[in-house]
């Protein structure tokens, strides 16, 4: 179980519960029980999908296959086919009998992401499936086994849908046996900087820089920050001030885009408390606050016009804005290759 506190990095009192739980679900596993659905709520990139994944690899059915369903991925037309599968001549275009994502996900598990935008018509099959342990593909007539375990996920508010009857109530119930929230970052108190050490020692590794530190400031704004996108948002905000660091510390204003559309005051931890004045309005995306943010930084360093188009990857244009250059010359428009180590360069367009 050292994997659940690794993986799940955090101390807050909210992620040591969901630690917990998962902990008791897998023992309970262990003992040879059958996997009950789990249903896991929470906002967009709370860490649905990573714990997805991580049941599966700490559970018993890890020798199977992982089956990851992105349900409003599939258009709503193929969607039964491709859940359920298909005999030949099931429709017109069925030349070949196929085994739908049940059947191969057999002893394994099924991830069902963004379940709250099922289509009603295949709602109902779904909870035939559950309930009867057993695929009928389309167009035959015997239903065949399968021993799936479900993970199902949604940032919806899931009771709320089978209120106002988008979801329903049957298969919410069949599908929620356990229900786990993720809880998302700006309750997660000091967890920001645990993570984000974590992604910064990670951004360190992967771009090949001596390791970097978050100054005072960096992490009073971290904290009080609202983090709309969660850990995926810090994911990205920390890989990106890695890129604009000029060596040794990460400093506040190479979070500033962050500051443009979060928090509009923040004060520098209190040397008694450690507490920040959280203030602040929500904010979007951190690649919108570059694109929202033009003239940001007036005074550009030498190199952080090339860092700032590595670290925007496909946005340059927006990049040059946000960076107010005085030549956009300096910019580097060659496509952000990031560079192996041991690789070679390729002529002309490798910009790391
Ligand atoms: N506890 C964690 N430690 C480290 N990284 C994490 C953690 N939780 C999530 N992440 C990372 O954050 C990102 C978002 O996580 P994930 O995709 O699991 O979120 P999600 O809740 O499924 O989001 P969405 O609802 O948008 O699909 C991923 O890159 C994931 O690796
Ligand atoms: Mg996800």
């Amino acid at each position: 179980m050292e994997a659940l506190a690794e993986e799940l990095l955090g101390e807050s009192p909210a992620i040591r519960a969901v630690r917990e739980q998962l902990r008791k679900l897998l023992e309970a596993q262990r003992a040879g029980r059958r996997l009950p659905a789990l249903l896991l709520q929470g906002e967009t990139g709370t860490g649905k999908g990573m714990v997805a994944r991580l049941v599966h690899r700490l559970g018993p059915r890890r020798g199977g296959p992982l089956v990851d369903v992105n349900c409003p991925a599939i258009p709503e037309t193929l969607l039964e086919a491709e859940l359920f599968g298909y005999e030949r001549g099931a429709f017109t275009d069925a030349r070949h009998a196929k085994p739908g994502l049940f059947q191969t996900a057999h002893r394994g598990t099924l991830f069902l992401d963004e379940i709250g935008l099922l289509p009603p018509s295949v709602q109902a099959k779904l909870l035939t499936v559950l309930e009867d342990r057993a695929v009928r593909r389309l167009g035959a007539t015997k239903p065949e086994a399968v021993d799936v375990g479900i993970i199902s996920a949604t940032n919806m508010d899931l009771r709320e849908a089978v209120r106002t009857q988008q979801f329903r109530e049957d298969l919410y119930h069949r599908l929620a046996v356990i229900t786990l929230e993720l809880p998302p970052l700006r309750d997660r108190g000091r967890d920001v900087l645990l993570l984000a050490e974590r992604f910064l020692a990670r951004a360190c590794a992967e771009y090949a820089l001596a390791p970097l530190r978050l100054d005072e400031v960096v992490q009073a704004r971290l904290l009080a920050y609202r983090w709309p996108g969660n850990i995926r948002e810090l994911a990205n905000v920390i890989e990106r001030a890695t890129l604009l660091s000029d060596g040794g510390v990460i400093t506040g204003v190479m979070l500033e885009p962050l500051a443009a559309d979060g928090p509009s005051v923040v004060s520098a931890p209190s040397p008694r408390t450690g507490a920040v004045k959280p203030e602040g309005r929500c904010a979007s995306r951190s690649r919108e606050c570059w694109r929202r943010a033009p003239g940001t930084f007036r005074t550009p360093r030498p190199g952080w016009a090339l860092r700032a188009t590595r670290c925007m990857r496909g946005w340059r244009s927006t990049a040059c804005t946000a960076i107010a250059l005085s030549s956009a010359a300096a910019v580097d428009r060659r496509p952000f290759r990031p560079r192996l180590p041991g690789a070679r360069r390729s002529s002309g367009n490798t910009a790391g």
